[in-house]
């Protein structure tokens, strides 16, 4: 029989009691629970503030995320920080921004399925740890995998509308164009801009529930 070292490992990051300790516990364990691991350079966990009420969770990390370690840091991060400064949010105060997946995939193509069932338990403790009464998912992947049955509405319907859902209870979750798409089709950006206003008003209404 093969022993998997990481489990003991897992479990001791999944065990942590705050969400300092869980990120350092993440990182120091160099995961290898999936062949991303291969040819990152960072496991990137996240950016912002980590006592913020609202989390963002967006796909995988890119390029540049993959560098430096955090967060839509590359261009599609800097469009959404401009255009959330403009409906009134700051990423780096008002939010934690995460992904669905925490090591950049090749050629930036969308996560598997296995490469998620390995991750999301990651994501699922820092929910857990961050409390948020507001998420915020960021393009149609991040909807797919955060939330079952609403793949099948489709990005089209979904989008822009504050629903909520059993998984989470008391937390109000809306979802958001990816800001990748807004970069290949600017089209979309006054759409985007409406919705990011009602992102705002849900931060303002919940963020002093917990
Ligand atoms: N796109 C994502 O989905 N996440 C990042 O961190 C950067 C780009």
């Amino acid at each position: 029989m093969q022993f998997d070292l990481f489990d003991s490992t897992s479990n001791q990051i999944l065990e942590a009691k705050t969400y300092q300790a869980f990120k350092q516990a993440l990182i120091a364990s160099n995961c290898q629970k999936c062949p991303l691991s291969q040819g990152r350079q960072h496991i990137v966990i996240d950016r912002g503030n980590s006592q913020a009420a609202t989390l963002l969770i967006g796909e995988a990390p890119g390029e540049n995320e993959d560098k430096q370690g955090r967060a839509f840091v590359g261009r599609a991060g800097q469009l959404m920080d401009q255009m959330m400064l403009e409906a009134g949010i700051d990423t780096n105060q008002d939010t934690l921004i995460a992904n669905i997946i925490k090591c950049r995939p090749p050629e930036n193509r969308a996560p598997k399925q296995e490469e998620v069932d390995q991750c999301l338990p990651f994501l699922r403790k820092q929910i857990a740890l961050l409390n948020p009464t507001v998420i915020g998912l960021l393009g149609a992947t991040s909807l797919k995998h955060m939330i079952s049955g609403k793949p099948q509405t489709g990005m089209a319907e979904a989008v822009g509308k504050p629903f909520t859902h059993p998984h989470f209870p008391q937390v109000q979750l809306i979802v958001l164009y990816h800001p990748a798409y807004i970069l290949r089709d600017p089209r979309k950006k006054p759409l985007m801009a409406e919705h990011l206003k009602v992102l705002k008003q849900l931060i303002d209404e919940h963020s002093n529930q917990r």
